[in-house]
């Protein structure tokens, strides 16, 4: 069965290890998945890997901080596969450190990747969405913005900012048959949570408290996140819009 058949799909930080998975489990089930990545080696290992398994992928190198390699990503894919249909944000970066011992440049940073990133990926493809009447956005955001996280304030903020802007454009965009979800990983098992943890005074320990304290008694792994983001791609859950789903293991239980 390949329910996103006929489906082009883009996923930002696609060669990392949320958004590789995110990319394999999305083209399995059928989509044509375009790996956008700063790291353009690490992006077409994804892609090359999905096209040995069968399937339909190919790799571009995109910052997406910077609007004009965004849109040079969004045009090429588009040209090899057809107009995007689904918009997975996932690209993001952290620094672990107590906000006050945080500097302006890491704000800076911070903003661009987690925020300013996602609002010039948003900009470039609700367009075209609107005007075919179709479309899914997934945004990853986290955890840490429905219930802050010692050590990642600004992060926080950014991915905050990112669930008030999938509610808002929920809103805006309905009429336009186009939904917009968000999910919030909780601690899950990638390079991003190595870099988090590396930044702590025990690294070792840190990753072991994240552990006690979920429910389901794990951390969590880059599929449990693509199975999530591949709910709200499909026809399923074509009747949700702007809610905020946690895979977290049970860490954060919101109403
Ligand atoms: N791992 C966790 O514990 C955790 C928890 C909460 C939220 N998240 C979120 O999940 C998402 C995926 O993170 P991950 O854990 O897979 O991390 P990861 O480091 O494995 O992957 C992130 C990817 O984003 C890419 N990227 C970073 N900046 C970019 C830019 N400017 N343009 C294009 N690509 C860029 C990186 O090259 C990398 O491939 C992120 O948004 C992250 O904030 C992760």
């Amino acid at each position: 069965m390949h329910p996103l058949k006929d489906q082009t799909i883009i996923v930002t930080g696609g060669g990392g290890g949320i958004g590789g998975a995110t990319c394999r489990r999305l083209a399995h089930e059928g989509a044509r998945i375009a790996v956008l990545d700063r790291n353009l080696e690490a992006a077409t290992q994804v892609a090359q890997g999905i096209a040995t398994a069968g399937g339909q992928a190919a790799a571009f190198g995109c910052d997406i901080t910077d609007r004009t390699s965004v849109d040079a990503a969004v045009a090429a894919t588009e040209a090899r596969f057809g107009p995007v249909t689904v918009l997975v944000n996932n690209a993001g970066w952290d620094v672990f450190k107590p906000f006050v011992k945080t500097v302006p440049d890491e704000w800076q940073q911070l903003i661009a990747i987690n925020l300013v990133g996602a609002l010039h990926m948003h900009h470039a493809v609700l367009p075209g969405m609107a005007e075919r009447k179709k479309g899914r956005i997934i945004n990853v955001a986290s955890d840490a913005a429905r219930v802050g996280s010692s050590g990642e304030a600004v992060y926080a903020a950014c991915k905050g900012g990112l669930v008030a802007l999938s509610k808002t454009l929920a809103r805006e965009h309905a009429r336009h048959g186009i939904t917009v979800n968000v999910v919030c990983p909780g601690p899950t098992d990638t390079a991003l949570l190595a870099g988090v943890a590396e930044g702590a005074a025990n690294p070792e320990k840190l990753l072991e408290a994240f552990t006690r304290a979920i429910p389901l008694g794990r951390l969590g792994q880059p599929d449990d996140l693509a199975s999530a983001i591949a709910f709200f791609a499909s026809d399923d859950a074509g009747f949700i819009t702007g809610q905020v789903l946690s895979v977290s293991g049970g860490l954060t239980m919101n109403g």
